[in-house]
Protein backbone atom coordinates (compact mmCIF):
# COMPACT_ATOMS: atom_id res chain seq x y z
CA UNK A 1 0.00 0.00 0.00
CA UNK A 2 1.38 3.73 -0.99
CA UNK A 3 2.10 5.75 1.96
CA UNK A 4 -0.46 8.81 2.49
CA UNK A 5 1.68 11.52 4.12
CA UNK A 6 -0.89 13.64 6.03
CA UNK A 7 0.08 17.42 7.35
CA UNK A 8 -2.17 18.60 10.29
CA UNK A 9 -2.34 22.16 11.27
CA UNK A 10 -2.95 23.21 14.70
CA UNK A 11 -2.30 26.57 16.28
CA UNK A 12 -4.28 26.81 19.40
CA UNK A 13 -5.82 24.72 22.72
CA UNK A 14 -8.96 22.92 21.73
CA UNK A 15 -6.98 21.62 18.55
CA UNK A 16 -4.57 20.42 20.47
CA UNK A 17 -7.51 18.19 22.69
CA UNK A 18 -9.22 17.19 18.92
CA UNK A 19 -5.55 16.31 17.53
CA UNK A 20 -4.51 14.16 20.34
CA UNK A 21 -7.22 11.40 19.89
CA UNK A 22 -6.67 11.36 15.84
CA UNK A 23 -3.18 11.11 16.18
CA UNK A 24 -3.51 8.17 18.61
CA UNK A 25 -5.89 6.83 15.85
CA UNK A 26 -3.60 7.09 13.14
CA UNK A 27 -0.75 5.36 14.89
CA UNK A 28 -3.59 2.34 15.98
CA UNK A 29 -4.46 2.21 12.43
CA UNK A 30 -1.06 1.93 11.03
CA UNK A 31 -0.10 -0.93 14.20
CA UNK A 32 -3.51 -2.56 13.46
CA UNK A 33 -4.96 -2.23 10.36
CA UNK A 34 -2.22 -2.19 8.10
CA UNK A 35 -2.77 1.57 7.34
CA UNK A 36 0.23 3.15 5.98
CA UNK A 37 -0.37 6.87 6.99
CA UNK A 38 2.12 9.13 7.86
CA UNK A 39 1.47 12.64 9.96
CA UNK A 40 3.39 15.64 10.59
CA UNK A 41 2.24 18.52 12.72
CA UNK A 42 2.38 22.43 11.88
CA UNK A 43 1.94 24.15 15.36
CA UNK A 44 1.92 27.70 14.19
CA UNK A 45 2.22 29.10 17.31
CA UNK A 46 -1.35 30.93 17.76
CA UNK A 47 -1.00 29.68 21.22
CA UNK A 48 2.25 30.13 23.08
CA UNK A 49 2.22 29.92 26.66
CA UNK A 50 3.13 26.89 28.11
CA UNK A 51 -0.11 26.91 30.10
CA UNK A 52 -2.30 26.55 26.97
CA UNK A 53 -0.11 24.88 24.64
CA UNK A 54 2.85 22.97 25.89
CA UNK A 55 0.95 20.87 28.58
CA UNK A 56 -1.76 19.31 26.34
CA UNK A 57 1.34 17.94 24.21
CA UNK A 58 2.94 16.51 27.03
CA UNK A 59 -0.56 15.33 28.66
CA UNK A 60 -1.77 14.61 25.92
CA UNK A 61 1.40 12.45 24.17
CA UNK A 62 0.72 14.46 20.82
CA UNK A 63 3.21 13.72 19.00
CA UNK A 64 6.12 16.59 18.96
CA UNK A 65 5.54 19.15 16.14
CA UNK A 66 7.67 19.10 13.01
CA UNK A 67 7.96 22.90 13.07
CA UNK A 68 6.47 25.48 14.88
CA UNK A 69 5.99 29.03 13.17
CA UNK A 70 5.58 30.65 16.21
CA UNK A 71 3.32 33.57 14.95
CA UNK A 72 1.77 34.81 18.43
CA UNK A 73 -0.39 37.28 18.71
CA UNK A 74 -1.69 39.96 16.98
CA UNK A 75 -4.73 41.34 14.54
CA UNK A 76 -6.41 38.80 12.61
CA UNK A 77 -5.61 39.59 9.70
CA UNK A 78 -2.21 40.45 10.56
CA UNK A 79 -1.68 36.77 12.38
CA UNK A 80 -3.69 34.48 9.49
CA UNK A 81 -1.49 36.32 6.59
CA UNK A 82 1.42 35.34 8.71
CA UNK A 83 0.51 31.71 9.31
CA UNK A 84 -0.87 31.45 5.55
CA UNK A 85 2.25 32.13 4.16
CA UNK A 86 4.50 30.19 7.06
CA UNK A 87 2.29 27.32 6.44
CA UNK A 88 2.61 27.75 2.37
CA UNK A 89 6.17 27.19 2.88
CA UNK A 90 5.88 23.81 5.06
CA UNK A 91 3.54 22.64 2.83
CA UNK A 92 5.33 23.16 -0.36
CA UNK A 93 8.74 21.54 1.57
CA UNK A 94 6.54 18.44 2.74
CA UNK A 95 4.23 17.61 -0.23
CA UNK A 96 1.41 15.86 1.87
CA UNK A 97 -1.29 14.31 0.11
CA UNK A 98 -3.79 15.73 2.40
CA UNK A 99 -4.05 18.59 4.77
CA UNK A 100 -5.63 17.90 8.10
CA UNK A 101 -7.40 20.77 9.98
CA UNK A 102 -9.48 21.29 13.76
CA UNK A 103 -12.21 23.40 14.17
CA UNK A 104 -12.78 27.35 13.54
CA UNK A 105 -9.73 29.44 14.41
CA UNK A 106 -7.37 31.56 12.99
CA UNK A 107 -5.29 28.43 12.22
CA UNK A 108 -7.89 26.73 11.07
CA UNK A 109 -8.85 29.30 8.13
CA UNK A 110 -5.06 30.37 7.11
CA UNK A 111 -4.48 26.06 6.92
CA UNK A 112 -7.45 25.46 4.65
CA UNK A 113 -6.59 28.81 2.34
CA UNK A 114 -2.79 27.73 2.03
CA UNK A 115 -3.62 24.00 1.13
CA UNK A 116 -6.27 24.96 -1.61
CA UNK A 117 -4.31 27.35 -3.16
CA UNK A 118 -1.36 24.90 -3.27
CA UNK A 119 -4.40 22.17 -5.20
CA UNK A 120 -3.63 20.10 -1.75
CA UNK A 121 -7.40 18.25 -0.09
CA UNK A 122 -8.33 19.76 3.23
CA UNK A 123 -9.99 17.39 5.45
CA UNK A 124 -12.12 19.07 8.08
CA UNK A 125 -12.76 17.90 11.31
CA UNK A 126 -15.95 19.65 13.41
CA UNK A 127 -17.53 20.85 9.98
CA UNK A 128 -21.34 22.25 9.88
CA UNK A 129 -20.69 24.09 12.70
CA UNK A 130 -22.90 27.08 12.61
CA UNK A 131 -23.74 30.07 14.98
CA UNK A 132 -25.44 31.65 12.27
CA UNK A 133 -23.98 35.04 14.14
CA UNK A 134 -21.14 36.47 11.43
CA UNK A 135 -19.94 38.81 13.66
CA UNK A 136 -18.19 36.00 15.42
CA UNK A 137 -14.46 35.30 13.74
CA UNK A 138 -14.67 31.68 14.52
CA UNK A 139 -18.39 31.74 12.15
CA UNK A 140 -16.48 33.34 9.30
CA UNK A 141 -13.41 30.56 9.90
CA UNK A 142 -16.02 28.00 9.78
CA UNK A 143 -17.80 29.14 6.87
CA UNK A 144 -14.82 29.71 4.35
CA UNK A 145 -13.15 26.07 6.00
CA UNK A 146 -16.35 24.11 4.85
CA UNK A 147 -16.58 25.82 1.49
CA UNK A 148 -13.20 24.76 0.13
CA UNK A 149 -12.94 21.10 1.87
CA UNK A 150 -12.89 17.71 0.25
CA UNK A 151 -13.57 15.79 3.41
CA UNK A 152 -15.84 17.16 6.04
CA UNK A 153 -16.11 15.63 9.61
CA UNK A 154 -18.98 16.54 11.24
CA UNK A 155 -19.63 15.91 14.78
CA UNK A 156 -23.72 15.63 14.71
CA UNK A 157 -26.13 15.25 12.27
CA UNK A 158 -26.96 18.46 12.61
CA UNK A 159 -23.67 19.94 11.18
CA UNK A 160 -24.60 18.12 8.37
CA UNK A 161 -28.06 19.39 7.56
CA UNK A 162 -26.33 22.58 8.17
CA UNK A 163 -23.94 21.91 5.76
CA UNK A 164 -26.94 20.43 2.99
CA UNK A 165 -28.62 23.72 3.33
CA UNK A 166 -25.31 25.89 1.71
CA UNK A 167 -25.46 23.10 -1.17
CA UNK A 168 -22.37 21.05 0.58
CA UNK A 169 -22.87 17.31 0.42
CA UNK A 170 -20.30 15.56 -1.21
CA UNK A 171 -17.35 14.37 1.06
CA UNK A 172 -19.42 15.40 4.42
CA UNK A 173 -19.71 12.30 6.54
CA UNK A 174 -21.20 12.08 10.76
CA UNK A 175 -18.50 10.46 12.13
CA UNK A 176 -19.21 11.91 16.11
CA UNK A 177 -17.53 14.56 18.02
CA UNK A 178 -13.68 13.60 18.47
CA UNK A 179 -14.30 15.65 21.82
CA UNK A 180 -16.19 13.02 23.38
CA UNK A 181 -13.24 10.21 22.38
CA UNK A 182 -11.16 12.51 24.18
CA UNK A 183 -13.29 12.56 27.03
CA UNK A 184 -13.62 8.93 27.18
CA UNK A 185 -10.06 8.39 26.75
CA UNK A 186 -8.91 10.18 29.49
CA UNK A 187 -11.44 10.84 32.38
CA UNK A 188 -9.97 8.40 34.26
CA UNK A 189 -6.53 10.53 34.24
CA UNK A 190 -8.18 13.66 35.78
CA UNK A 191 -6.61 15.83 38.53
CA UNK A 192 -8.70 16.19 41.40
CA UNK A 193 -9.45 20.53 42.13
CA UNK A 194 -8.37 21.56 45.59
CA UNK A 195 -11.44 23.16 46.45
CA UNK A 196 -13.30 22.15 49.27
CA UNK A 197 -17.58 22.29 48.92
CA UNK A 198 -19.46 23.37 46.43
CA UNK A 199 -18.76 24.78 43.39
CA UNK A 200 -19.50 25.84 39.42
CA UNK A 201 -17.10 25.88 36.69
CA UNK A 202 -16.74 28.64 34.66
CA UNK A 203 -14.44 29.48 31.13
CA UNK A 204 -14.93 33.39 29.56
CA UNK A 205 -12.71 34.15 26.78
CA UNK A 206 -14.83 34.66 23.79
CA UNK A 207 -14.37 38.21 22.16
CA UNK A 208 -17.61 38.80 21.84
CA UNK A 209 -17.84 39.16 25.79
CA UNK A 210 -14.26 40.15 27.07
CA UNK A 211 -13.68 42.67 24.28
CA UNK A 212 -17.43 44.41 25.19
CA UNK A 213 -17.77 46.04 28.79
CA UNK A 214 -21.11 46.16 29.07
CA UNK A 215 -21.18 41.88 28.29
CA UNK A 216 -18.70 41.44 30.99
CA UNK A 217 -20.30 43.60 33.60
CA UNK A 218 -23.68 41.76 32.99
CA UNK A 219 -21.63 38.73 33.17
CA UNK A 220 -19.62 39.67 36.69
CA UNK A 221 -22.97 41.16 38.26
CA UNK A 222 -24.13 37.38 37.51
CA UNK A 223 -21.00 35.56 39.38
CA UNK A 224 -21.09 38.21 41.50
CA UNK A 225 -24.32 37.06 43.04
CA UNK A 226 -23.97 33.26 42.42
CA UNK A 227 -24.52 31.34 45.97
CA UNK A 228 -21.61 29.00 45.56
CA UNK A 229 -18.12 29.26 44.40
CA UNK A 230 -17.47 29.73 40.83
CA UNK A 231 -14.03 28.19 40.05
CA UNK A 232 -12.62 30.49 37.08
CA UNK A 233 -9.55 29.07 34.94
CA UNK A 234 -8.57 32.75 33.37
CA UNK A 235 -7.66 32.78 29.60
CA UNK A 236 -4.93 35.45 28.92
CA UNK A 237 -7.39 37.66 26.82
CA UNK A 238 -9.68 37.67 29.72
CA UNK A 239 -7.17 38.90 32.20
CA UNK A 240 -6.42 41.75 30.11
CA UNK A 241 -9.14 42.29 29.00
CA UNK A 242 -10.33 43.20 33.04
CA UNK A 243 -7.21 45.14 33.35
CA UNK A 244 -8.20 47.69 30.31
CA UNK A 245 -11.42 48.33 31.84
CA UNK A 246 -10.50 48.55 35.11
CA UNK A 247 -12.85 46.01 36.66
CA UNK A 248 -11.89 43.41 39.08
CA UNK A 249 -13.56 40.04 39.59
CA UNK A 250 -16.09 39.51 42.60
CA UNK A 251 -15.57 37.96 45.68
CA UNK A 252 -17.34 34.84 44.66
CA UNK A 253 -14.82 34.11 41.85
CA UNK A 254 -11.51 31.79 42.68
CA UNK A 255 -9.43 32.44 39.82
CA UNK A 256 -6.69 29.74 38.74
CA UNK A 257 -3.89 30.12 35.97
CA UNK A 258 -4.86 28.46 32.09
CA UNK A 259 -6.40 24.41 33.32
CA UNK A 260 -4.54 21.60 31.64
CA UNK A 261 -6.83 19.05 30.12
CA UNK A 262 -6.62 16.57 32.90
CA UNK A 263 -7.44 19.59 35.45
CA UNK A 264 -10.07 20.34 33.71
CA UNK A 265 -11.34 16.76 33.43
CA UNK A 266 -11.11 16.62 37.45
CA UNK A 267 -12.84 20.27 37.91
CA UNK A 268 -15.43 19.05 35.28
CA UNK A 269 -15.96 16.16 36.91
CA UNK A 270 -16.44 17.64 40.59
CA UNK A 271 -18.19 20.84 39.53
CA UNK A 272 -21.79 21.31 40.23
CA UNK A 273 -22.22 23.04 36.75
CA UNK A 274 -20.98 24.75 34.12
CA UNK A 275 -21.48 28.70 33.01
CA UNK A 276 -19.25 29.22 29.89
CA UNK A 277 -18.64 30.91 26.43
CA UNK A 278 -16.53 27.95 25.02
CA UNK A 279 -18.04 25.60 22.66
CA UNK A 280 -16.24 22.73 23.55
CA UNK A 281 -17.25 22.69 26.91
CA UNK A 282 -20.84 22.93 26.68
CA UNK A 283 -20.34 19.40 25.18
CA UNK A 284 -17.85 18.45 27.71
CA UNK A 285 -20.75 19.32 30.43
CA UNK A 286 -23.58 17.60 29.06
CA UNK A 287 -21.28 14.18 28.89
CA UNK A 288 -20.51 14.55 32.22
CA UNK A 289 -24.31 15.20 33.32
CA UNK A 290 -23.80 18.82 34.46
CA UNK A 291 -25.80 21.26 33.18
CA UNK A 292 -24.49 23.93 31.66
CA UNK A 293 -25.31 28.20 31.31
CA UNK A 294 -23.97 29.35 27.67
CA UNK A 295 -22.84 32.83 28.29
CA UNK A 296 -23.54 33.46 24.61
CA UNK A 297 -27.04 34.75 22.77
CA UNK A 298 -26.67 31.63 20.22
CA UNK A 299 -25.16 27.91 19.92
CA UNK A 300 -23.93 26.10 17.38
CA UNK A 301 -25.16 22.80 19.95
CA UNK A 302 -29.15 23.12 19.12
CA UNK A 303 -29.34 19.85 20.40
CA UNK A 304 -28.20 20.68 23.96
CA UNK A 305 -30.55 23.39 24.13
CA UNK A 306 -33.78 21.09 23.06
CA UNK A 307 -32.83 18.68 25.17
CA UNK A 308 -32.48 21.29 28.67
CA UNK A 309 -29.25 20.79 29.63
CA UNK A 310 -28.23 23.87 28.09
CA UNK A 311 -29.88 27.43 28.67
CA UNK A 312 -28.46 30.49 26.40
CA UNK A 313 -28.50 33.29 29.13
CA UNK A 314 -26.05 36.12 26.79
CA UNK A 315 -24.57 38.53 29.33
CA UNK A 316 -27.94 39.01 30.55
CA UNK A 317 -27.96 39.22 34.80
CA UNK A 318 -31.12 38.81 35.54
CA UNK A 319 -31.53 35.60 33.44
CA UNK A 320 -27.87 34.05 34.38
CA UNK A 321 -29.50 34.17 37.68
CA UNK A 322 -32.26 32.50 36.97
CA UNK A 323 -30.39 30.00 35.33
CA UNK A 324 -27.99 29.42 38.52
CA UNK A 325 -31.20 27.81 40.44
CA UNK A 326 -31.71 26.05 37.28
CA UNK A 327 -28.49 24.52 36.89
CA UNK A 328 -27.92 23.17 40.23
CA UNK A 329 -30.56 20.58 39.75
CA UNK A 330 -30.04 16.81 38.64
CA UNK A 331 -29.02 16.11 34.74
CA UNK A 332 -29.81 12.96 33.12
CA UNK A 333 -29.92 12.49 29.26
CA UNK A 334 -29.55 9.34 27.78
CA UNK A 335 -29.16 10.29 23.97
CA UNK A 336 -25.67 10.17 22.50
CA UNK A 337 -25.59 13.29 20.69
CA UNK A 338 -22.32 13.22 19.55
CA UNK A 339 -21.35 9.56 19.13
CA UNK A 340 -19.88 6.61 20.93
CA UNK A 341 -15.91 7.89 21.52
CA UNK A 342 -15.06 6.15 18.27
CA UNK A 343 -15.08 9.24 15.76
CA UNK A 344 -11.18 9.62 15.55
CA UNK A 345 -11.14 5.86 13.96
CA UNK A 346 -13.55 6.28 11.86
CA UNK A 347 -12.14 9.92 10.42
CA UNK A 348 -8.89 7.69 9.98
CA UNK A 349 -10.50 4.74 8.34
CA UNK A 350 -12.11 7.47 5.85
CA UNK A 351 -8.97 9.37 5.21
CA UNK A 352 -7.22 6.19 4.85
CA UNK A 353 -9.62 5.03 2.00
CA UNK A 354 -10.45 8.33 0.36
C1 LIG B 1 -8.78 31.37 20.01
C2 LIG B 1 -9.84 31.04 18.94
C3 LIG B 1 -11.12 30.60 19.64
C4 LIG B 1 -10.85 29.47 20.61
C5 LIG B 1 -9.77 29.91 21.60
C6 LIG B 1 -9.43 28.85 22.63
C7 LIG B 1 -9.67 32.40 16.89
C8 LIG B 1 -10.28 33.48 16.11
N1 LIG B 1 -10.16 32.22 18.14
O1 LIG B 1 -9.27 32.48 20.75
O2 LIG B 1 -12.04 30.15 18.66
O3 LIG B 1 -12.04 29.17 21.32
O4 LIG B 1 -8.60 30.25 20.85
O5 LIG B 1 -8.61 29.41 23.62
O6 LIG B 1 -8.78 31.73 16.41
N2 LIG B 1 -2.73 34.89 24.59
C9 LIG B 1 -1.70 34.69 25.48
N3 LIG B 1 -1.05 33.50 25.47
C10 LIG B 1 -1.40 32.49 24.62
C11 LIG B 1 -2.44 32.71 23.72
C12 LIG B 1 -3.10 33.91 23.72
O7 LIG B 1 -1.36 35.56 26.28
O8 LIG B 1 -0.76 31.42 24.68
C13 LIG B 1 -3.45 36.18 24.62
C14 LIG B 1 -2.91 37.18 23.65
O9 LIG B 1 -2.92 38.41 24.24
C15 LIG B 1 -3.94 37.21 22.55
C16 LIG B 1 -5.21 36.80 23.27
O10 LIG B 1 -4.80 35.94 24.32
O11 LIG B 1 -4.05 38.46 21.96
C17 LIG B 1 -6.16 36.10 22.38
O12 LIG B 1 -5.55 34.99 21.74
P1 LIG B 1 -6.04 34.50 20.30
O13 LIG B 1 -5.31 33.30 19.90
O14 LIG B 1 -6.08 35.65 19.38
O15 LIG B 1 -7.55 34.14 20.51
P2 LIG B 1 -8.30 33.38 21.65
O16 LIG B 1 -9.10 34.36 22.37
O17 LIG B 1 -7.41 32.48 22.46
Amino acid sequence: MATKKIVTVVGARPQFVKAAVVSRAISKANQENGAALTEEIIHTGQHYDNGMSQVFFDQMDIPAPAVNLNIGSGQHGETTGKMLHGIEQELLARSPDLVLLYGDTNSTLAGALAAVKLHLPVAHVEAGLRSYNRTMPEEINRIVTDTISTHLFCPSSSAEMFLHREGITKGVHVVGDVMVDALLYYRSKAIAPTIDGPFALATLHRAENTDNPARLKGILEGFRQSPIPIVLPIHPRTEKALKTIGLSLPDTVVTQKPASYFEMLGLLKDCRFVLTDSGGLQKEAYVLQKRCVTLRDETEWNELVEADCNRLVGANTSMILEALEWADTPLKVSTAFYGDGESAARIVEILQAA
